[in-house]
Protein backbone atom coordinates (compact mmCIF):
# COMPACT_ATOMS: atom_id res chain seq x y z
CA UNK A 1 0.00 0.00 0.00
CA UNK A 2 1.49 3.50 -0.98
CA UNK A 3 0.92 6.56 0.92
CA UNK A 4 -0.73 9.51 -1.04
CA UNK A 5 2.27 11.68 0.35
CA UNK A 6 5.81 10.23 1.90
CA UNK A 7 8.64 12.57 2.47
CA UNK A 8 11.75 11.08 3.87
CA UNK A 9 14.85 12.59 5.74
CA UNK A 10 13.66 15.96 4.26
CA UNK A 11 16.71 18.30 5.30
CA UNK A 12 16.59 22.15 4.26
CA UNK A 13 19.05 24.68 5.40
CA UNK A 14 18.54 28.36 4.36
CA UNK A 15 21.31 31.24 4.70
CA UNK A 16 21.64 32.95 7.61
CA UNK A 17 24.11 35.88 8.10
CA UNK A 18 27.33 34.47 8.24
CA UNK A 19 26.24 30.55 9.88
CA UNK A 20 23.41 28.40 7.53
CA UNK A 21 20.62 27.72 9.52
CA UNK A 22 19.10 24.21 9.23
CA UNK A 23 15.15 24.59 8.84
CA UNK A 24 14.47 21.38 8.23
CA UNK A 25 16.45 18.07 10.34
CA UNK A 26 15.51 15.07 8.55
CA UNK A 27 12.08 15.24 8.39
CA UNK A 28 9.63 12.36 7.85
CA UNK A 29 6.04 12.70 7.23
CA UNK A 30 3.41 10.34 5.72
CA UNK A 31 -0.08 10.72 4.41
CA UNK A 32 -1.92 8.15 4.29
CA UNK A 33 -4.91 7.88 1.17
CA UNK A 34 -7.46 9.82 2.43
CA UNK A 35 -6.19 11.56 5.60
CA UNK A 36 -5.91 15.28 6.42
CA UNK A 37 -2.34 16.09 8.63
CA UNK A 38 -2.55 19.32 10.35
CA UNK A 39 1.24 20.49 10.70
CA UNK A 40 1.23 23.10 13.88
CA UNK A 41 4.65 24.69 15.62
CA UNK A 42 5.80 27.62 16.32
CA UNK A 43 6.59 30.93 13.61
CA UNK A 44 9.93 29.94 11.66
CA UNK A 45 9.81 26.71 12.25
CA UNK A 46 9.98 25.30 8.76
CA UNK A 47 6.01 24.49 8.34
CA UNK A 48 5.48 26.47 5.43
CA UNK A 49 9.34 25.29 4.13
CA UNK A 50 7.54 21.24 3.80
CA UNK A 51 4.78 22.51 1.99
CA UNK A 52 6.94 23.85 -0.44
CA UNK A 53 8.69 20.87 -0.65
CA UNK A 54 6.07 18.51 -0.48
CA UNK A 55 4.62 20.94 -3.87
CA UNK A 56 7.73 20.52 -5.79
CA UNK A 57 8.27 24.49 -5.43
CA UNK A 58 11.58 24.05 -3.31
CA UNK A 59 14.21 21.33 -3.78
CA UNK A 60 15.47 20.24 -0.45
CA UNK A 61 19.34 19.59 0.14
CA UNK A 62 18.59 16.17 1.22
CA UNK A 63 15.41 13.55 1.38
CA UNK A 64 13.15 12.12 -0.82
CA UNK A 65 9.16 13.38 -1.59
CA UNK A 66 6.93 11.06 -3.32
CA UNK A 67 4.05 12.28 -4.44
CA UNK A 68 1.28 11.23 -6.47
CA UNK A 69 3.37 8.36 -7.22
CA UNK A 70 6.07 10.51 -8.55
CA UNK A 71 9.77 10.79 -6.85
CA UNK A 72 9.90 14.64 -7.48
CA UNK A 73 13.42 14.59 -7.00
CA UNK A 74 13.48 12.18 -10.52
CA UNK A 75 11.02 14.57 -11.82
CA UNK A 76 11.51 17.48 -14.51
CA UNK A 77 10.50 20.65 -13.95
CA UNK A 78 7.96 20.07 -16.85
CA UNK A 79 6.53 17.04 -15.18
CA UNK A 80 6.37 19.22 -11.65
CA UNK A 81 4.48 21.56 -13.27
CA UNK A 82 1.67 19.15 -14.82
CA UNK A 83 1.52 17.48 -11.31
CA UNK A 84 0.69 20.78 -9.77
CA UNK A 85 -1.72 21.57 -12.90
CA UNK A 86 -3.20 18.35 -12.42
CA UNK A 87 -2.57 16.43 -9.08
CA UNK A 88 -2.59 19.12 -6.40
CA UNK A 89 -4.66 22.25 -4.92
CA UNK A 90 -2.55 24.34 -3.77
CA UNK A 91 -3.27 27.45 -1.06
CA UNK A 92 -0.21 29.46 -0.40
CA UNK A 93 0.10 31.82 3.08
CA UNK A 94 0.24 34.43 0.79
CA UNK A 95 0.01 35.78 -2.93
CA UNK A 96 -2.62 32.95 -4.08
CA UNK A 97 -4.56 34.77 -6.50
CA UNK A 98 -4.03 35.80 -9.99
CA UNK A 99 -3.54 39.71 -9.65
CA UNK A 100 -4.55 40.05 -12.97
CA UNK A 101 -7.41 38.03 -12.98
CA UNK A 102 -11.07 38.65 -11.10
CA UNK A 103 -11.98 36.58 -8.22
CA UNK A 104 -14.15 34.56 -10.47
CA UNK A 105 -11.41 33.76 -12.83
CA UNK A 106 -9.33 32.85 -10.58
CA UNK A 107 -11.48 30.39 -9.36
CA UNK A 108 -12.09 29.42 -13.10
CA UNK A 109 -8.23 29.22 -13.63
CA UNK A 110 -7.63 25.54 -11.86
CA UNK A 111 -10.87 24.42 -13.75
CA UNK A 112 -9.57 25.17 -17.57
CA UNK A 113 -6.23 23.95 -16.79
CA UNK A 114 -8.38 20.80 -15.90
CA UNK A 115 -9.38 21.43 -19.75
CA UNK A 116 -13.12 22.57 -19.10
CA UNK A 117 -13.88 24.76 -21.49
CA UNK A 118 -13.48 28.40 -20.76
CA UNK A 119 -17.30 29.33 -20.45
CA UNK A 120 -17.84 26.67 -18.57
CA UNK A 121 -14.98 27.11 -16.26
CA UNK A 122 -16.25 30.79 -15.47
CA UNK A 123 -19.81 29.69 -14.85
CA UNK A 124 -18.84 27.01 -12.30
CA UNK A 125 -17.03 29.33 -10.74
CA UNK A 126 -19.43 32.04 -10.20
CA UNK A 127 -21.89 29.32 -9.05
CA UNK A 128 -18.79 28.14 -6.22
CA UNK A 129 -18.53 31.91 -5.41
CA UNK A 130 -22.18 32.55 -5.38
CA UNK A 131 -22.85 29.56 -2.56
CA UNK A 132 -19.95 30.85 -0.74
CA UNK A 133 -21.92 34.46 -0.48
CA UNK A 134 -19.06 36.38 -2.65
CA UNK A 135 -21.41 36.62 -5.76
CA UNK A 136 -21.08 40.40 -5.41
CA UNK A 137 -17.54 40.59 -5.40
CA UNK A 138 -16.65 37.78 -8.16
CA UNK A 139 -15.83 40.43 -10.58
CA UNK A 140 -13.77 42.57 -8.39
CA UNK A 141 -9.97 42.12 -9.05
CA UNK A 142 -7.72 40.47 -5.51
CA UNK A 143 -7.08 44.42 -5.13
CA UNK A 144 -10.68 45.22 -4.69
CA UNK A 145 -11.41 42.89 -2.53
CA UNK A 146 -10.71 42.45 1.18
CA UNK A 147 -8.16 39.82 2.99
CA UNK A 148 -11.09 37.71 3.88
CA UNK A 149 -12.47 37.45 0.41
CA UNK A 150 -9.73 36.88 -0.83
CA UNK A 151 -8.18 34.24 0.95
CA UNK A 152 -11.56 32.35 0.61
CA UNK A 153 -11.33 32.46 -3.01
CA UNK A 154 -7.79 30.64 -3.05
CA UNK A 155 -9.77 28.10 -0.78
CA UNK A 156 -12.19 27.64 -3.07
CA UNK A 157 -10.19 28.00 -6.38
CA UNK A 158 -7.77 25.30 -4.40
CA UNK A 159 -10.87 23.19 -4.43
CA UNK A 160 -12.52 23.44 -7.60
CA UNK A 161 -10.71 21.14 -9.72
CA UNK A 162 -11.31 18.19 -6.99
CA UNK A 163 -7.69 17.96 -7.19
CA UNK A 164 -6.48 14.50 -5.38
CA UNK A 165 -3.59 16.09 -2.98
CA UNK A 166 -4.56 19.31 -0.91
CA UNK A 167 -1.87 21.46 0.23
CA UNK A 168 -2.74 24.51 2.32
CA UNK A 169 -1.23 26.47 4.00
CA UNK A 170 -2.53 28.83 7.14
CA UNK A 171 -5.90 28.71 4.72
CA UNK A 172 -7.94 30.49 7.50
CA UNK A 173 -5.44 33.33 9.26
CA UNK A 174 -7.22 36.06 7.35
CA UNK A 175 -10.98 35.23 8.09
CA UNK A 176 -13.37 35.23 11.26
CA UNK A 177 -14.59 32.06 12.87
CA UNK A 178 -17.48 31.31 11.66
CA UNK A 179 -16.08 31.88 8.26
CA UNK A 180 -12.88 29.61 9.16
CA UNK A 181 -15.06 27.04 10.04
CA UNK A 182 -16.56 27.21 6.67
CA UNK A 183 -13.42 27.10 4.83
CA UNK A 184 -12.63 23.98 7.46
CA UNK A 185 -15.78 22.30 6.19
CA UNK A 186 -15.25 22.75 2.58
CA UNK A 187 -11.71 21.16 3.29
CA UNK A 188 -12.81 18.39 4.96
CA UNK A 189 -15.55 17.38 2.89
CA UNK A 190 -13.33 17.92 0.05
CA UNK A 191 -10.95 14.93 1.84
CA UNK A 192 -13.69 12.81 2.67
CA UNK A 193 -14.49 12.88 -0.87
CA UNK A 194 -10.93 11.41 -1.78
CA UNK A 195 -8.03 13.48 -1.53
CA UNK A 196 -5.41 13.70 0.89
CA UNK A 197 -3.24 16.64 2.39
CA UNK A 198 -1.78 18.63 4.47
CA UNK A 199 -2.45 21.45 6.48
CA UNK A 200 -0.65 24.08 8.31
CA UNK A 201 -2.26 25.86 11.01
CA UNK A 202 -1.55 27.94 13.86
CA UNK A 203 -5.08 27.21 15.17
CA UNK A 204 -6.04 24.13 17.39
CA UNK A 205 -9.49 24.74 16.52
CA UNK A 206 -8.49 24.04 12.35
CA UNK A 207 -6.52 21.05 13.43
CA UNK A 208 -9.19 19.14 14.92
CA UNK A 209 -10.84 19.23 11.61
CA UNK A 210 -7.57 16.81 10.37
CA UNK A 211 -6.83 13.00 11.40
CA UNK A 212 -3.58 13.68 12.33
CA UNK A 213 -1.40 16.40 14.15
CA UNK A 214 2.44 16.60 13.64
CA UNK A 215 4.18 19.56 15.58
CA UNK A 216 7.52 20.90 14.03
CA UNK A 217 9.83 22.24 16.54
CA UNK A 218 13.67 23.37 15.75
CA UNK A 219 13.86 21.77 12.24
CA UNK A 220 12.21 18.15 13.73
CA UNK A 221 9.01 16.25 14.25
CA UNK A 222 8.54 16.91 17.80
CA UNK A 223 5.32 15.25 18.22
CA UNK A 224 2.44 13.14 16.03
CA UNK A 225 -0.91 12.64 17.19
CA UNK A 226 -0.67 9.20 15.53
CA UNK A 227 -2.97 7.69 13.38
CA UNK A 228 -6.12 6.68 14.28
CA UNK A 229 -7.04 6.81 10.08
CA UNK A 230 -8.15 3.10 8.68
CA UNK A 231 -5.19 2.64 5.92
CA UNK A 232 -6.81 1.45 2.45
CA UNK A 233 -9.42 3.76 1.80
CA UNK A 234 -11.66 4.74 -0.28
CA UNK A 235 -14.14 1.92 0.37
CA UNK A 236 -16.81 1.19 -1.14
CA UNK A 237 -18.72 2.81 0.72
CA UNK A 238 -17.49 6.43 0.48
CA UNK A 239 -17.76 8.64 -2.56
CA UNK A 240 -15.39 10.07 -4.72
CA UNK A 241 -14.08 13.12 -6.03
CA UNK A 242 -14.88 12.29 -9.39
CA UNK A 243 -18.51 11.38 -8.13
CA UNK A 244 -19.58 14.83 -6.72
CA UNK A 245 -21.51 16.65 -9.24
CA UNK A 246 -20.32 19.66 -10.89
CA UNK A 247 -21.71 22.96 -9.95
CA UNK A 248 -23.47 23.57 -13.50
CA UNK A 249 -25.16 19.36 -12.80
CA UNK A 250 -22.92 18.12 -15.22
CA UNK A 251 -21.07 14.62 -14.08
N1 LIG B 1 13.87 31.98 1.01
C1 LIG B 1 14.38 32.02 2.24
N2 LIG B 1 15.63 32.46 2.47
C2 LIG B 1 16.18 32.48 3.70
N3 LIG B 1 15.54 32.05 4.80
C3 LIG B 1 14.29 31.60 4.64
C4 LIG B 1 13.64 31.56 3.37
N4 LIG B 1 12.40 31.04 3.53
C5 LIG B 1 12.27 30.78 4.83
N5 LIG B 1 13.40 31.11 5.51
C6 LIG B 1 13.63 30.94 6.95
O1 LIG B 1 13.33 29.59 7.28
C7 LIG B 1 12.66 29.52 8.52
C8 LIG B 1 11.36 28.77 8.35
O2 LIG B 1 10.48 29.53 7.55
P1 LIG B 1 9.01 29.04 7.22
O3 LIG B 1 8.39 30.07 6.36
O4 LIG B 1 9.05 27.66 6.71
O5 LIG B 1 8.36 29.05 8.69
P2 LIG B 1 6.87 28.77 9.16
O6 LIG B 1 6.93 27.66 10.14
O7 LIG B 1 6.00 28.60 7.97
O8 LIG B 1 6.51 30.11 9.94
P3 LIG B 1 5.11 30.91 10.03
O9 LIG B 1 4.28 30.17 11.03
O10 LIG B 1 5.52 32.25 10.54
O11 LIG B 1 4.49 30.98 8.68
C9 LIG B 1 12.50 30.96 9.00
O12 LIG B 1 13.52 31.24 9.91
C10 LIG B 1 12.67 31.79 7.74
O13 LIG B 1 13.26 33.02 8.05
MG1 LIG C 1 4.48 29.70 7.14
Amino acid sequence: MSYAIEASGITHTFPDGQSPRVVLDSVDLRVAPGELVAIMGPSGSGKSTLLNIVAGLLEPEAGNVLVADTLLRSATTAERTILRRQAFGIVFQRNNLVDALTLEENVALPLELNGINPRIALKQARLILDDQGLGDVARLFPAQASGGQRQLTAVLAALSSKRHILLADEPTGALDTASGDEVMRLIRNHIDAGASGLLVTHSARDAAWADRVVYLQDGAISSDTGSSHSFGFPTSTQSSLSDFPTTDGTP
